[in-house]
């Protein structure tokens, strides 16, 4: 049968274009929309050179029962948070339990809860003088970044590395292990 996501994201939208190319062969697996809180993020022109439906929606909207009115109507079976910075209210988490699946820039429970996303993130790993750091992706549930780990990956942090640098070390470990991850979550 086949499996409908919805991926939620507030910025670039680097992840969400992997996932999607990772599946694009695959017939059992659709995206009706890509979620955005955000009008100028660029993963609205990501959705639009993949052909995937862009909805945009305010905090209101996300909190009224607008947006679980979206996913239900498109009969969504998994949501995907690959980079939304915005907590999950807990209507949706309770109409997808153990079907909401983010993704997050450390190694949790370090580096996690309120404040802590994108460069944030990086810059607390460097700060801390961590010697490693890596991805976490893990259920939602209705504490922030405390939902249950499914899969985490490591890298090295080097005393010499920047921000920056662990930033990008981390997305490649956020290419290489997300869509895989997701795909036995959901049996593809
Ligand atoms: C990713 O590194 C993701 O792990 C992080 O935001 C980045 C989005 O990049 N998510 C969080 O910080 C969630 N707390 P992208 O828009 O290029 O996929």
């Amino acid at each position: 049968m086949e499996k409908k996501l919805a991926i939620f994201a507030s910025g670039s939208g680097s992840n969400a274009e992997n996932i999607i190319n990772h599946f694009s062969g695959n017939k059992n697996v659709s995206f009706p929309f890509i979620l955005c809180n955000k009008k100028d993020a660029y993963v609205k022109v990501r959705a639009e050179r993949l052909n995937v439906p862009f909805r945009l929606f305010t905090k209101d909207e996300l909190k009224d029962g607008t947006v679980l009115g979206w996913l239900q109507e498109a009969k969504v079976d998994y949501v995907i948070l690959a980079g939304f910075l915005l907590q999950v209210p807990s209507a949706i988490i309770e109409a997808f339990p153990n079907r909401i699946i983010n993704i997050h820039p450390a190694l949790l429970p370090k580096f996690g809860g309120k404040g802590m996303y994108g460069s944030h993130v990086h810059e607390a790993v460097v700060a801390a003088g961590e010697k490693e750091s890596g991805i976490s992706i893990h259920y939602v549930n209705e504490n922030l970044d405390e939902g249950q780990v499914i899969f985490q990956a490591k890298c090295k942090v080097l005393p010499t590395d920047t921000p920056e640098d662990v930033a990008h070390n981390v997305h490649e470990l956020e290419y290489q292990y997300f869509p895989q991850v997701i795909a036995q979550v959901i049996g593809e």
